[in-house]
Formats: structure tokens, sequence, C-alpha cells
């Protein structure tokens, strides 16, 4: 069965919520694309402005974080609970900016992903390298540890419908989109790390994102790579152009 594809704009820290409200009316009409599955990924606060404005259209809503406990004494973090009850689907969890700036690692990554699965909501689990580490030859294996430890106690079919976001940190807000033979390679190389931890079907199954730098013109090329399911898109997806990265075809 063909992957359906993915195209989730990552808001970051922009956009108030009337600012928000604004931008979702602007891009309701270009983001329709019923083969695609449209996420957009928007700051707590503006979950849900974002969630009625984009009310009867093909847009999703997803956080950009969540934390790994069900509720408590953990000021300024949002709960699983929080999210589902407003009707969030998506969660993107360990994009590069919070392990850098956030303290966030492997281990509360995968806390967050077991916690997600737990309540049904699906995470966008991030992971990519540095440029020293592409210099020096360890894309790879860097990646490999990262999903692995993400995916530990994940279940083969909470795996399936888990998405992974592969970003490049050198090429992300950069300009510089990693080439589509890049790309490509290292989404073949997580799914086959996720065949050797479950099995093919899984592998089959999962689907894989490429980030950093996206934009209308890198899309279509990109989108059409075998084990490129669709992409994590930041600064773009603040844009009219969005519209054209979901309708890249
Ligand atoms: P960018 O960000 O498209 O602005 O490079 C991508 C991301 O960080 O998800």
């Amino acid at each position: 069965m063909a992957r359906k594809k993915i195209i989730a704009g990552n808001w970051k820290m922009n956009m108030t919520p009337s600012e928000a409200v604004a931008l979702v009316n602007t891009l309701k009409p270009l983001v329709v694309n019923d083969e695609v599955d449209v996420v957009f990924c928007v700051p707590a606060i503006d979950i849900i402005p974002v969630l009625q404005a984009a009310e009867g259209s093909n847009i999703q809503v997803g956080a950009e974080n969540m934390y790994y406990e069900e509720k408590g004494a953990y000021t300024g973090e949002i709960s699983p609970a929080m999210l589902t009850d407003v009707g969030v689907k998506y969660v993107v969890l360990g994009h590069s900016e919070r392990r850098e700036y956030f303290a966030e690692t492997d281990a509360t990554v995968n806390k967050k992903v077991l916690k997600a699965f737990e309540h049904g909501i699906t995470p966008i689990i991030c992971c990519g390298e540095t440029l020293t580490q592409r210099e020096q030859g360890v894309t790879m294996d860097f990646i490999r540890q990262q999903v692995k430890i993400a995916f530990q106690g994940v279940t083969a079919d909470q795996a399936k419908t888990a998405v992974i976001a592969y970003e490049p940190i050198w090429a992300i807000g950069t300009g510089k989109t990693a080439t589509t033979a890049q790309a490509q390679e290292v989404c073949a190389g997580i799914r086959a790390c996720i065949a050797e931890v479950y099995d093919e079907a899984t592998a089959e199954a999962i689907r894989i994102q490429y980030g950093g730098s996206v934009n209308a013109a890198t899309a279509p090329e990109l989108f059409a790579q075998p084990d490129i399911d669709g992409g994590l898109v930041g600064g773009a997806s603040l844009k009219p152009d969005f519209g054209k990265i979901v309708n890249y075809k």
C-alpha cells in the first residue's frame, strides 16, 4: 500500500493568536489536497484559535512540544490530555532546536514518544546530524542512535503510525536544502533501521519526512523520492508558498 504523504508546517515561535488566525484564513484555500495529510504545528497558545479557524478544512493541527507526565507540578509545560481535549492529533518531538536550547535528550524524546502513543497522538519524531557529523562521516551512525532510542518500548503497531522527520541541522533555516540524493539516502537509511528494529511491514508503513529549507522549488523533487513521504516545513509554512508545497505535483 502506498504511503500517504504528510506535509507539516512547523511555525516555531512565530505568529500571535490573531496573526495565526489571519494566516490560516489565507492558507485555507491554498492547501486543499486530499492526497496529502496537511498538518499545522503551532505554538501552544495558537492551538485553539487555529483549530477554530481551520474548522471544516483539511488542515489538521499539531503541537510543537508536549511533556511526558500526565499532570502536576511542571510549571510551563503542556500535558498530552490538554492536547487531545481540544482535538490535537500530532506533536513534534525532539526538534533540533529543542535539543539545542531546551536540553531535550534522546531519553526525554523517548519518554514523550511513549506518552504521545498512550494518548493516541501521532508523534513527528525529529532527527538529524550537524554539519560536523556529516563531514566526519558519522551521519547515519548518529541518526540510527537517535531513532533507536526514540523508539525504545514502542510496539510495531504504534511505530507503523509514527512519523519521522529527517532534518539535517545544517539545512534548517539556512536556505541550504540537502540535495535530493542526500535526503533520499538518509531517509532510506532510517527506513532500513526501522526494518532492523521491527520488520519490513513496519518499515514500509512508517512515514519519513524531509525537513530543512524546503520550499516550493525544492519540494517536487524531494517528495518524489521513494523514501521521502513529505516534509516538515519551517519558514515557508508561514507564507502562501506553503500552498504550492502542499500541491507540489
Ligand atoms: P526551515 O525549518 O524549513 O525553516 O529550514 C524546518 C524545521 O526546522 O522544521
